[in-house]
């Protein structure tokens, strides 16, 4: 545990835009921090974010374009927007603020626009790492520079989910911060790769590094831990024909592996998925026990497959992966799932940001940032980006 909010101190509030179920809150509110007002336009994500949070500060619901800054409270510290991966075309709407603004990303800039005086201190930006590449870099140059002519200094981190928990989910992470620490252009390099420095070594953008302690090593199992426990004649494993089926797609790496693995004297779990070779829908089996990247489940191409290898039989068992298995991957194995449709749930954790990588930033930079103990840069905005900003 890193650093602990000591009981009766204020809760920092924070604004959560596109909020979906709740999992940017729930590792913010690990971490010490107050949610005061969210928004999300789906109201099946707004069911369960209720059912699991209550609601205790203002839902808004709808389209964020239609969020004005009267309905916001203006005394929060932190602005947090995961805003939709597909959305990547920031750079679309460069023509700037006075432009129309159809972008998701481009709404919460004019809120945060709009809110003057009562900006939060900080904000954050989560989105998949294709963000830096977008484009050819356009797109997270877009973003950063939108956060500059606000004025926050922007950090750019990369943190994959599978630091804490058994998925691949890597994610980008802006910081933009009012007051920056120091730039330390050394500190961890695993959360800022080489692909990320070039927006740091752009001189026409403010950003900043924070020196930061070093996140847990990225995880290679754990899948076993997460499985929901399943009798071998649950109706959820797939018939024999099925499974045939299942076996015959793989390709022979794959199914040599797998063969190996069924012949060990204690279960163990994979996960599979779907995927086209050569114009043919063929299963893949992750040779590492933790499980690819969850996705929304439209089309049902990117739902993930469970299987079960060897133990008592020696036997091969395949069946879809379970709600309670995609929350317990996303580091909510508690979330409240009683009022959820398979496919609701299954959706809303396919989009969200994983609950440990949320409580991480906000214990070992969030918090501290607010609190001054990452120091605070000397220079401003303005200096760091000379007649740039000045002249708008
Ligand atoms: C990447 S997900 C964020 C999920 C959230 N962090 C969580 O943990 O559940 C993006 C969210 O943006 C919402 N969204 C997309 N377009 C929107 C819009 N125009 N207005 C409001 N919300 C929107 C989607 O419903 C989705 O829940």
């Amino acid at each position: 545990m890193g650093n602990v909010t000591p009981i009766g101190a204020p809760r920092p509030r924070v604004l959560e835009f596109f909020a979906g179920i709740g999992l940017a809150k729930m590792g913010l509110e690990q971490a010490g921090f107050s949610v005061a007002w969210a928004n999300d336009y789906e109201e099946d994500k707004k069911a369960m974010y209720v059912a699991e949070h209550g609601d205790n500060h203002p839902f808004a619901l709808g389209d964020v374009a239609n969020v004005t800054v009267d309905q916001l409270p203006r005394d929060a510290a932190l602005a947090w927007a995961s805003s939709p991966c597909t959305d990547l075309s920031l750079a679309g709407n460069r023509a700037g603020f006075a432009g129309a603004q159809s972008g998701t990303f481009w709404q919460f800039i004019r809120l945060m626009d709009d809110l003057k005086d009562d900006r939060p201190e900080v904000v954050v930006l989560e989105n998949v790492v294709g963000l830096a590449t977008s484009h050819g870099g356009d797109d997270l140059t877009a973003a950063i520079r939108a956060f500059n002519k606000l004025g926050y200094s922007v950090d750019v981190l990369a943190l994959d989910a599978r630091r804490w928990l058994p998925q691949s989910r890597p994610r980008l992470f802006l910081v933009g911060a009012q007051n920056p620490p120091e730039d330390c252009p050394d500190p961890n390099s695993e959360l800022r790769p080489d692909w990320l420095q070039s927006f740091f070594g752009d001189p026409t953008l403010d950003t900043h590094r924070a020196a930061l302690p070093a996140p847990p090593i990225p995880k290679t199992d754990g899948l076993d831990e997460v499985v929901e426990p399943m009798k071998p004649g649950d109706a959820r494993w797939w018939d024999a024909e099925r499974t045939k089926k299942f076996v015959s797609s793989l390709s022979k790496v794959q199914a040599e592996r797998i063969a190996e693995l069924k012949r060990g004297d204690s279960a163990t779990y994979r996960t599979a998925y779907r995927r086209t070779r050569n114009g043919v829908a063929v299963w893949e089996v992750r040779a590492d026990a933790v499980s690819g990247c969850l996705r929304t489940a439209r089309g049902g191409s990117s739902k993930q497959a469970v299987v079960k290898l060897g133990g008592p039989g020696k036997k091969l068992q395949v069946r879809w992966m379970t709600p309670k298995e995609y929350a317990a991957l996303m580091g909510a194995p508690d979330y409240d799932l009683s009022g959820a449709r398979t496919n609701q749930a299954l959706f809303g954790f396919g989009d969200a940001v994983a609950v440990p990588a949320v409580k991480w930033l906000g214990e070992n930079y969030l918090l501290p940032l607010l609190r001054g103990e990452l120091g605070v840069r000397t220079s401003t905005v303005e200096d760091a980006l000379g007649e740039a900003v000045s002249n708008g």
